[in-house]
């Protein structure tokens, strides 16, 4: 591709709902422990949409956030992407609805379904977009209400997932700074590892499909683990073999929030101590498309980033899907107290 400008992150934003789902909570719900969900997950609590929580509505407030964090105006927007496989409708896309609410007409918008790695994947597209010319200001939202789609008598998936948003502005920035390098990878052989198997097209909606719970969400957990363990650290590795950089020059890890197992495996295959990553998972849980965006805005909001830190997201879901983003952070941040 002819050498434009890079797509950098110029501003980020989160949103999630109010209710707080505790292990207390889940513990009176199905026959779990708080010691069981901790120790295998390092998930402590998720936050859960209420009636009116939606992708959109969710997506719209970090989106908003984001805006204003960038200090760029809506109808200053070119493209809206949308990562989600859990939008408010089959169609239109959710990207549409956002675009609408926050009055960013000038802006096209369609969404991206790529599950948990859909912020590395979508990141990936807007900052193309703007390497090639096509588009100045592109604005990223990851958002998920995976609660919505969750069977609570499932204790084996249950406990893992929470509802949230965040979204990124992202414009064009110098060449040695912004996204450097991205690794992509599917394996569809995987596809029902974890997956909704009915409420598409394949097996609409009906009495069966609604007695038998195929509306939710079915996992694989231990297969989904074995696959995560693996993938995380490679992708990473390979992300920053394409950027020309080693381990040893990322400054934050920012691993996708499903299982703290999992992040510390990843980490380890990196040979990065624990002051170099970011983990949240305790609070959140898994909020699939959000959980990387949430995760940056809030090392943002503890000082842990600045100019020029080299940061790695990556991220791995249903498909199976993975991806890593490397960036030099390209904006000055106000350095504040961890
Ligand atoms: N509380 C108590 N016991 C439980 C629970 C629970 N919530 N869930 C399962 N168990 C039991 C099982 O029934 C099993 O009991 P048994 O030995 O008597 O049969 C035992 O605990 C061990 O179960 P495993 O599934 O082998 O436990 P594991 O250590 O693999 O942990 C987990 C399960 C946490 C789901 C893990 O496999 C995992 O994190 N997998 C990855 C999941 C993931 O990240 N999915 C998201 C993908 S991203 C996306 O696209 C949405």
């Amino acid at each position: 591709m002819e050498a434009g400008p890079n797509g950098g992150i110029l501003g980020v934003g989160m949103a999630v709902p109010e209710r707080i789902l505790t292990n207390a909570d889940l513990e009176r719900m199905v026959d779990t422990s708080d010691e069981w969900i901790i120790t295998r997950t390092g998930i402590r609590e998720r936050r859960v949409a209420g009636p009116e929580d939606t992708a959109a509505t969710l997506g719209t407030l970090a989106a908003r956030r984001a805006l204003a964090d960038a200090n760029i105006a809506a109808e200053e927007l070119d493209l809206v992407i949308c990562a989600t496989t859990t939008g408010d409708y089959l169609f239109p896309a959710t990207a549409c609805l956002i675009q609408h609410a926050l009055g960013a007409h000038r802006a096209a918008a369609f969404d991206l379904a790529a599950a948990c790695s859909g912020f590395v994947f979508a990141l990936d597209a807007a900052s193309l977009f703007i390497r090639a010319g096509r588009y100045r200001y592109v604005l990223v939202v990851g958002v998920d209400t995976l609660t919505r789609f969750v069977n609570w008598a499932d204790r084996s998936t249950c406990v893992l997932f929470g509802d949230g948003a965040a979204a990124a502005i992202l414009g064009p920035c110098p060449r040695e700074e912004g996204i450097l390098a991205t690794s992509l990878g599917t394996d569809g052989a995987g596809a029902e590892l974890i997956y909704i198997p009915a409420g598409g097209a394949k097996m609409p909606a009906d009495a069966h499909v609604l007695a038998q719970k195929l509306n939710t969400i079915a996992m694989k957990g231990p297969e989904v683990f074995k696959f995560a363990v693996k993938i995380m650290g490679e992708a990473a590795l390979d992300a920053l073999q394409k950027a020309g950089l080693r381990s040893q020059d990322v400054d934050l890890f920012i691993p996708h929030q499903a299982n703290i197992r999992i992040i510390d495996a990843a980490a380890k295959r990196m040979g990065l101590g624990p002051g170099k990553v970011f983990v949240n998972v305790d609070r959140y849980g898994n909020t699939s498309a959000a959980s990387i965006g949430i995760a940056l805005r809030e090392a943002l909001d503890r000082g842990l980033v600045r100019r020029g830190s080299v940061l790695v997201f990556v991220g791995f879901g249903a498909g199976l899907t993975w991806g890593a983003n490397v960036i030099r952070w390209n904006r000055e941040e106000e350095q504040s107290a961890q």
